[in-house]
C-alpha cells in the first residue's frame, strides 16, 4: 500500500493540523527535552513545515545553527516562508538515510513523526548517530497508531478504517522497537516520554478533527472502503459533540 505522499495538499492540511493547540503543546514538550542551548548546532531529521526550526532559532540565537532535512519540496516551501527572517535556519533537501553532513556536525538532533515514515530505520539512526558529537543530545518522537481511541458508532466500520490508515506510514507502531534501535545503533537512551493527544469533545480546531479528513482521504478506495462507507464514518464522527472522545499516544525518547 503507497504511504501517505507528502504533496503540496498534504503539506498544506499538516500545516494546519500542526498550529492546533494539541500539536503546540506536542512541540513545547520536545523543545523542553531537546534544550537547545544559545550557540548549538542542531538537525531536525524531516523538519516538514518548519515550526519546530522556528522555536529551536529562537533558542540557539545569532550564534548558532539549525538545519532542517526534508526530502519534500513541497514541505520545504512551507517552511522556507516561516523561517524566512532567521538567518542560523538553513533548508537541506535531503533524506534520512545519507544526511549530507560531515561526521559529528551537531551538538544536538530531532526528529519529530519521521522514522515511522522511513523504511530503514536502523540505517536512519545510524546517520543519525555519525551527524551529532558525541555526548550530543537526540529527541526521537513517534507515534503508537494502535493507541488510539475513537468514540465511534459502528466499531466494525471504525476498525476497517483504522487498518488500511495502518498504512500510511511503514511503521505504525515504531516507538515500541525504538529504544532497542537507538540502543543498537549506540545511542544511550535516558528518556521516555508519554506525549498524548487528548480531544474530550468535537471540537474542529483540535488534531483529531483535522485528521478525520486526513484518515478520510487516505482510505477512501482502499481495501473496498467505499466513499458513501467513509463519508458515513467521517459523518458519524463529527456529529458526536460532547459523545466524542479521541486519544492518542505519541512517545518521546531521548538519548545520546
Ligand atoms: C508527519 S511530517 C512531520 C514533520 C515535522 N517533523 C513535524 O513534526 O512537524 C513527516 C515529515 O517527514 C518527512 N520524511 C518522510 N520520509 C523521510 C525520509 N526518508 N527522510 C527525511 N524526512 C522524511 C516528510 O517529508 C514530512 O515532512
Amino acid at each position: 500500500m503507497p504511504t501517505l505522499d507528502f504533496d503540496e495538499r498534504a503539506a498544506r492540511h499538516i500545516q494546519r493540523v500542526y498550529a492546533t493547540a494539541d500539536v503546540v503543546a506536542q512541540r513545547e514538550r520536545v523543545l523542553e527535552l531537546l534544550d537547545p542551548r544559545p550557540d548549538d548546532r542542531v538537525l531536525d531529521v524531516g523538519s516538514g513545515p518548519g515550526y519546530l526550526l522556528a522555536e529551536i532559532a529562537d533558542r540557539v540565537g545569532p550564534g548558532g545553527a539549525v538545519h532542517g532535512l526534508d526530502p519534500a519540496p513541497a514541505m520545504q516551501a512551507i517552511a522556507a516562508t516561516l523561517i524566512a527572517d532567521r538567518a542560523v535556519v538553513r533548508l537541506d533537501e535531503g533524506d534520512a538515510c545519507a544526511l549530507p553532513y560531515d561526521d559529528a556536525s551537531f551538538d544536538a538532533a530531532v526528529s519529530t513523526q519521521v522514522y515511522e515514515y522511513v523504511p530503514d530505520v536502523p540505517a536512519a539512526l545510524a546517520e543519525l548517530r555519525r551527524v551529532v558529537r558525541p555526548g550530543g543530545r537526540v529527541v526521537v518522537l513517534d507515534t503508537d497508531w494502535e493507541s488510539v481511541v475513537w468514540h465511534a458508532a459502528d466499531p466494525d466500520r471504525h476498525r476497517r478504517v483504522m487498518a488500511v490508515w495502518d498504512g500510511h506510514l511503514v511503521h505504525p507502531y515504531l516507538p515500541r522497537t525504538l529504544p532497542g534501535m537507538l540502543r543498537r545503533a549506540g545511542f544511550r537512551v535516558t528518556g521516555r516520554h508519554l506525549v498524548p493527544i487528548f480531544n474530550p469533545s468535537y471540537d474542529p480546531d483540535t488534531y483529531s478533527a483535522l485528521t478525520i479528513d486526513t484518515v478520510a482521504a487516505y482510505v477512501t478506495g482502499r481495501d473496498g472502503l467505499t466513499a458513501a462507507d467513509v463519508e458515513a464514518w467521517a459523518d458519524d464522527l463529527r456529529s458526536r459533540g460532547e459523545d466524542y472522545l479521541f486519544t492518542l499516544n505519541r512517545y518521546c525518547f531521548v538519548a545520546c
